[in-house]
């Protein structure tokens, strides 16, 4: 019999990686908590249980016996849910508490690195907003203002000028906009060149890198307006050189998993390294503890053996095996609320999106209508992701699909992968 597994997390992250547990011969039965309605149709099962909610969590999975859990998304990651998991005596892949802080505060990550020589953008931290504002005057723009801790993908500003970089620090000091969030504030150079992200799998002293991906993190065309938590993705990165993943896998990847495990804080689950291809080599802008999120909707499908297999490998500390395809483009388009980020509407009806046998639908914030339909329920609602033989090809054929469809309520970028083909 196959093992069934709970992932916790509602998102098109979650849905994708459930759907590839559901892929593998290892699984049989793969339940979301609480997952979204649009899972269902890829017999994934959902419990409507809070991820906030350790003590629940814990008595489903014991009284439904699942042999082990993914925890998808960082805040119940940075809550500890791992670590109440394993207390009690389940297998929960994903970073303790005290390792997820590599995601959960800037200043963590940015002071690991600086320890171990880990390329990163130049910068300092403030609590004050005088003088984080005496600083910015004398650094000069273009500089990026980010909040510490967690705003999900929001809390920063590259301010290609003072009065920018100015109001952004008003922001996090005197509206509070991202509450305790914006308690200190962190202040970095700015950085110049392609930006990728690169997983890896990691099991507290080793890891195995996946393919590179490129997120698209502006909510409209040609990078333009505010930052989201991204609005597509696609896989392989052809415009970064091997000599760069590689150069990013010694100089990036390894030597921040010794850090972790030197300074007793190892790292076990997904490590996310958010990076820029500079003139200077691979830099890291953030790390994220968890599948990242679209470029996990471009990634996973290309993974051609048995996830659950490799993550159960991991949990008993044992080798995981991991082979990918090698050819073709992935490329993911997300399907968003209008307004999203900043004023999301909701309540849109969600059209069934005709995606062909090669491509997958994976749904996020879509809720069930009063006439049995999805509705959306939230900034990002859905992600169609195509293969295809190359980028332009995948970008044709997600499009040819999407611009055929009439969606009010709903909007989606139009050159997701463009900066491959120029
Ligand atoms: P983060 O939430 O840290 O990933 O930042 C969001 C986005 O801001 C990144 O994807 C980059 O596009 C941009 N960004 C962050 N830090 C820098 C930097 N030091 N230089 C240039 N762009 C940056
Ligand atoms: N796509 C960026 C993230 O997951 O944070």
């Amino acid at each position: 019999m196959g093992m069934k597994v709970l992932v916790i997390g509602s998102g098109a992250r979650e849905h994708t990686i459930a759907q590839t547990l559901l892929r593998g011969e290892s699984v049989d039965e793969v339940t979301a908590a609480p997952g979204n309605p649009g899972m269902r149709g890829d017999g994934i099962l959902t419990t409507q249980l809070n991820p906030s909610n350790h003590a629940a969590l814990i008595d489903f999975v014991k009284d439904n016996s699942y042999d082990w859990v993914i925890v998808g998304p960082e805040v119940p990651l940075i809550e500890g849910l791992v670590d109440d998991f394993a207390d009690a005596g389940i297998p929960a892949f994903g970073p303790t508490k005290a390792a997820a802080q590599i995601e959960g505060s800037k200043d963590f990550a940015k002071q690991l690195m600086i320890r171990h020589n880990i390329p990163t953008a130049g910068y300092r931290t403030f609590d004050d907003l005088d003088q984080a504002s005496r600083y910015v005057h004398d650094h000069g723009a273009p500089i990026v203002v980010k909040a510490d801790g967690l705003a999900a993908g929001k809390g920063v500003t590259v301010a290609m000028d003072l009065d920018t970089a100015i109001a952004a620090l008003d922001d996090i000091f005197i509206d509070h906009r991202f509450g305790n969030a914006g308690a200190k504030v962190v202040i970095e150079d700015y950085l110049e060149g392609q930006e990728f992200s690169l997983m890896s799998f990691v099991n507290g002293t080793d890891f195995w890198p996946m393919p590179i991906s490129q997120d698209h993190k502006r909510a409209y065309d040609g990078d333009r307006g505010p930052n989201t938590g991204g609005m597509g993705a696609y896989s392989p990165v052809p415009q970064i050189g091997d000599d760069v993943v590689l150069a990013a896998i010694d100089s990036i990847v390894r030597p921040t998993v010794r850090a972790m495990a030197d300074e007793g804080t190892p790292f076990t689950g997904i490590l996310y390294a958010g990076l820029i291809a500079t003139a200077d080599g691979p830099r890291v802008i953030e790390f994220n503890a968890r599948f990242g999120d679209p470029e996990t909707e471009v990634v996973l499908p290309r993974l051609t053996s048995d996830l659950g297999q490799a993550i159960a490998a991991i949990l008993h500390g044992e080798e995981p095996e991991f082979t990918w395809r090698t050819t073709g483009s992935t490329l993911a388009v997300v399907v968003a609320s209008d307004g999203y980020p900043q004023n999301t509407v909701t309540g849109a009806t969600v059209p069934p999106i005709p995606a062909t046998e090669d491509d997958h639908v994976y749904y996020a914030g879509v809720a069930t209508g009063t006439e049995g339909g999805l509705v959306s329920s939230s900034g990002r609602v859905a992600v169609l992701t195509v293969n295809d033989a190359d980028i332009a090809h995948a970008q044709n054929r997600a499009y040819g699909i999407l611009d055929r469809m009439e969606m009010p309520g709903l909007f989606y970028r139009h050159d997701i992968g463009s900066k491959a083909l120029h």
